[in-house]
């Protein structure tokens, strides 16, 4: 079974200001899939505070995916990219791109999410809006593909040579 661990970074959600739905909802769809919600955490929009979760649940609880909600838009607030991004060691920009790309014809708001992906260790991370609708639309969209890019972060170099 994989491991998910699932970070709303959110101002008022950390003050208990607001309800955090969209974590209720990748936990949900997560779980019918059969992945296993090892850590769940609702943290304010601090890059050093969003670092150093990330850090710790790819280095000491070696989780199989983490994704993130909210803080992906263009106010100062909005710092969850630039965590991602110091603590990765590789970017997957399909990822972030199918995002915006394909969830365009529902909202060109898509557009304006900042989400990143990336692989630290053998952890898969995602970035996505902080909106259900968007969270929604979002894994619509990449479900399908999770899976596969797990495999490769769990599974031995394979031949492509036949
Ligand atoms: N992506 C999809 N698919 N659907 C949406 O409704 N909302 C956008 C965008 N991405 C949206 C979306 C909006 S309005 C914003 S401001 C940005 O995500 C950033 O959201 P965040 O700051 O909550 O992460």
């Amino acid at each position: 079974m994989p491991t998910l661990g699932v970070l709303t970074t959110s101002d008022l959600g950390s003050r208990g200001i607001r309800v955090d739905s969209s974590g209720t909802l990748i936990m949900d769809v997560f779980s019918s899939k059969g992945f296993v919600v090892e850590k769940y955490e609702v943290v304010p929009d601090e890059r050093h505070v969003i670092e150093e979760v990330l850090r710790t649940w790819v280095d000491t609880e070696n989780l199989d995916l983490i994704v993130t909600t909210g803080g992906t838009g263009l106010t100062k607030r909005d710092v969850t990219p630039e965590a991602t991004l110091a603590i990765i060691d590789r970017e997957v920009p399909g990822i972030a791109e199918a995002m915006r790309i394909r969830t365009m014809d529902i909202t060109p708001l898509s557009v304006l999410s900042r989400s990143v992906a990336g692989v630290r260790e053998d952890t898969l991370i995602i970035n996505m809006p902080g909106s259900p609708k968007a969270v929604q639309e979002c894994l619509d969209v990449l479900m399908p593909v999770i899976p596969h890019a797990l495999g490769l972060l769990k599974d031995p170099p394979i031949s492509h040579d036949s």
